[in-house]
């Protein structure tokens, strides 16, 4: 850990040299004395506290934007630090699974596992990793680019460019770190396709030649050509819910753009490819695909590649012109719609070459290009549609009013299914001709005609937000054959409140015994289990209990029903959000879940950190292989019945505590309105989606999250915490300890469950919550805040006592060291916050580019830096 110390101290050194020769020597002796005072302090000593807290209230606005931004950038600097020293040596003695493959195969000769049972388990390998455009990523693009530049020169150790550093982070220094205005959803899915470019692209093949050599060492055998295991789906540009930019129009030009950059990407490849394959030997197989004046062609690869090209060519040129006109302009032109028409040709020269004994050649660059495609298809991305249930709902209440049938709105859930399964089957079109739908309805009927429009490759599933009958499914299963979509996409409901999770099976037994629904879903049900909603819902605890449960009812369910079941997770990165780590959630699911493969989320900050670079992307895809492979081949075990039943009372009493202040304390809103930042949050302009779904409500008109992103800025944490140690405490008090060990030695789920409580107690900080507290609070609010840390204080000692710990992380010397690195950095920062969201407020400042605000702005995001994500 030393080496991380000093890669940010050098780092900090080189920094405080930009500072000092842009703002002067004395101003970066005050950052200097600061950031030693905040050292000191770490976040214990009150008295110290309030010292620098004094010290920084004299600063004028200038002045605290200045220290504001120079430990964003510290905070920055420790980031690449860290991203650096996680792929060496060194931290892979600290890091839990270093190569995680090698960790498998230990298990697998360890457990003496089947090789047939591997081999199934590589074919039920299946990871679909969706990037969606959630506004948690506070850096911009440009500083990121900026930050990857650094990376790159400190990676060559010695041979590192000092200058070059130098004159980026002077670069990084002059650059405004806030945003100015929103970005667009189709500066998003740009983001997303990026993403892919410069990192997974190369990633992918790297991944899959780990992956086959892990298989080969296994089994013996290469793995079978056609494996594709990873695909990418996206969001952006097409998750609606609650965004009123993302329109149909957009969502077309999305759909363009990334088929414009695939086929970009592929004609690279391609190009280089028939570069190399200059062989002449080649089958008759392959001989026997060429046109006949190319039958004798003394370069055969490069004949069967050629036609490959030009597709690829027109497909760019149309779909770039549609992106930018929104138009086809050439309709008579075939274009790549199908991947198959790439990789037929490819897998006949990959066959070829090997008949011909020129293995190296098919197994070098042809494979990786074979693998990419395979992966990435005809739009790098398949695009998933996202829309809130009530948006269907009103859909068919203008419907069914024109025709006059009254309101669907008022009907009742049987009526609903009635008439929707009635017109499922009907063969009249729904729609009549002369109907003239509001913009709203319009807007959604539009967007199901884009899907109809599109090739078929190009789109994921359709998802429904708040979903919560079967009349929900039916709904859009009705509008898009309504729409004449030849194609229909997969319908999945998201079940994202406890109610709803508790109800899930409910729901989709009702659906599966409806004759023909089991035919609609061509054999494969999707259901997204919404993590942050149903957190902020009832509690982390009682909501990931509930989410447990109702995966495992409709895992069994749909092994009953001989339905292939795929469990879409709607994870963020935080804890409060579902988020963690990759391997523990995987194996902390009920046994079953991976089955039907693993699709999930990947959003804002957590696409950087785990995809923004080659080598971590090689590094998450294999840890995500790994857990799955290792959760076929060795289920995690089902819960014994007490193990239920204690999870069952814990979480009914933390989900009472979590209510009894977040719905029941008349209170609770003023009080986290102003110990937070949440009302000024809505003013950094970190994604294209408003912070509310609708403009006005409390609570639970907040998005899930802005709440969790709130609570991490002051430090309380406190959703991700709040009713979790109340229920062990009760629990241990009525003699639970043994069974509660029992759960813990042998229940992933549960066990998985401490690992994060450490984590989210460990990120909490009672003192700097008090702070908050003390100077933007009412008075009379304070005893909330107060009772909350006692509280908070109360359920660390319960579960270091269960633990049998003295301290937080003990056993996690990375997640202690990480925190510690950044905390010299965080205490002014948050120190900072609190002084002007006090000057923010008192002078009701509504010009966002006051320094007062932009210094605001900074301090947010570089909280959020600091504590690796946005909450
Ligand atoms: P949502 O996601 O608000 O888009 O449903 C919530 C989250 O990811 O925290």
């Amino acid at each position: 850990m030393s080496a991380l110390r000093n890669q940010v101290k050098a780092l900090g050194t080189l920094l405080g040299q930009t500072i000092a020769e842009d703002k002067g020597p004395e101003c970066l002796a005050l950052i200097e004395s600061i950031r030693l005072q905040g050292k000191a302090i770490d976040g214990g000593d009150q008295k110290a506290l309030l010292s620098l807290m004094g010290k920084i209230s004299e600063g004028d606005d200038e002045t605290l934007l200045t220290i504001a931004r120079a430990f964003s950038q510290f905070l920055n600097m420790a980031n690449i630090a860290e991203q650096i020293y996680t792929v060496s040596d060194e931290a892979q003695s600290l890091i839990d699974r270093p190569d995680p493959f090698a960790s498998l195969q230990a298990q697998f000769d360890a457990k003496h596992w089947h090789k047939s049972d591997f081999a199934k388990a590589m074919a039920s390998l299946h990871i679909d990793l969706v990037l969606t455009a959630h506004p948690t990523e506070v850096t911009r693009r440009t500083l990121i680019h900026k930050y990857r530049e650094i990376e790159a020169q400190l990676r060559r150790g010695a041979d590192a460019d000092n200058e070059r550093i130098q004159e980026l982070m002077a670069q990084d220094w002059h650059t405004n770190s806030i945003r100015r205005i929103r970005p667009t959803p189709v500066d998003e899915a740009s983001w997303g396709l990026a993403v892919i470019e410069d990192s997974l692209w190369t990633a992918l093949p790297l991944f899959m030649r780990q992956l086959d050599q892990h298989a080969q060492a296994i089994t013996g055998e290469p793995l079978p050509l056609a494996t594709a295991p990873v695909r990418m789906s996206s969001w952006m540009g097409g998750d609606r819910d609650g965004n009123p930019f993302v329109t149909a129009k957009l969502t077309r030009e999305v759909i363009a753009m990334s088929r414009a950059k695939a086929a970009e990407l592929y004609g690279k490849d391609l190009e280089q490819l028939s570069m190399e394959l200059s062989m002449m030997d080649a089958s008759p197989g392959l001989i026997a695909a060429l046109p006949e004046e190319h039958k004798n062609s003394e370069q055969p690869y490069r004949e069967l590649i050629r036609p490959l090209r030009k597709l690829l060519a027109v497909t760019r040129e149309q779909m770039e012109a549609q992106a930018r006109t929104g138009k086809a302009t050439n309709t008579q032109v075939p274009l790549l719609e199908n991947a198959q028409e790439l990789i037929a040709p490819l897998h006949l020269c990959y066959h070829s070459l090997m008949e011909c004994n020129l293995a190296s050649i098919a197994r070098g660059n042809l494979l990786d290009v074979i693998r990419r495609i395979q992966c990435f298809g005809v739009g790098l991305i398949r695009l998933d549609i996202r829309q809130h249930s009530e948006r269907h709902n009103d859909v068919l209440s203008e419907l069914t009013q024109f025709l006059g049938l009254g309101d669907y709105l008022n009907w009742s859930e049987a009526e609903r299914q009635t008439f929707l399964r009635a017109e499922l089957d009907n063969r009249r079109p729904l729609v009549p001709a002369d109907w003239a739908p509001s913009s709203d309805v319009a807007e959604v009927l539009d967007t199901i005609s884009v899907i109809a429009q599109t090739p078929a490759e190009m789109m994921g599933i359709y998802i429904i937000s708040m979903a919560s009958q079967p009349s929900d499914v039916l709904l859009v299963q009705l509008l898009q054959k309504a729409c004449g979509i030849r194609a229909p996409l997969p319908v999945a409901p998201l079940f994202e409140t406890l109610e709803d999770l508790d109800n899930a099976e409910q729901v989709m037994t009702d659906l599966l015994a409806m004759p023909g629904y089991k035919e609609r879903s061509k054999g494969h049900q999707y259901v997204m289990i919404g993590y942050s909603d149903s957190a902020k819902d009832a509690g982390v605890l009682a909501a990931s209990w509930a989410q447990y449960r109702a995966q495992d009812a409709l895992i069994k369910l749909h092994q009953r029903e001989d339905l292939k079941l795929t469990l879409f997770h709607g994870r963020g990165g935080a804890i409060g959000r579902g988020g963690g780590p990759a391997h523990g959630a995987i194996l902390s699911q009920p046994p079953g879940s991976v089955t039907g493969g693993l699709r999930v989320t990947e959003q804002g900050e957590t696409i950087r950190y785990k995809f923004g670079m080659p080598k971590l992307a090689v590094r998450s895809l294999s840890l995500y292989a790994s857990a799955i492979l290792e959760a076929l081949l060795a289920p995690p075990p089902e819960p014994k019945p007490e193990w239920r039943d204690l999870m069952d009372s814990m979480s009914e009493k933390a989900c009472k505590t979590y209510r009894s202040y977040v719905r029941e304390q008349p209170d609770f809103v003023r009080y986290f309105r102003q110990g937070t930042p949440e009302q000024e949050l809505a003013q950094l302009p970190l994604g294209s989606r408003p912070a509310k779904r609708k403009s006005t409500g409390g609570i639970e008109s907040l998005r899930a999250i802005p709440w969790i992103f709130a609570w991490t800025q002051n430090r309380l944490m406190l959703p991700s915490w709040l009713g979790f140690g109340t229920a062990l405490e009760d629990a241990l008090q009525h003699n639970a300890e043994p069974l509660l060990k029992d759960m813990q030695a042998h229940w992933p789920f549960f066990r998985s469950r401490l690992a994060m409580m450490e984590m989210v107690y460990s990120k909490s900080n009672a003192k700097i919550s008090a702070l908050y507290d003390a100077k933007l609070v009412e008075k009379e609010l304070i005893g909330m805040g107060e009772d909350l840390r006692n509280l908070l204080t109360t359920d660390i000692s319960t579960l270091l006592k269960f633990l049998g710990q003295s301290t937080l992380l003990e056993k996690d010397g990375w997640g202690q060291q990480s925190l510690d690195v950044r905390q010299s950095y965080l205490v002014p920062l948050h120190l900072l916050q609190i002084e002007l969201l006090a000057r923010v407020r008192a002078s009701h400042d509504e010009n966002q580019v006051s320094d007062c605000n932009r210094a605001l702005m900074v301090s947010m995001t570089g909280i959020a830096a600091g504590m690796r994500n946005t909450g």
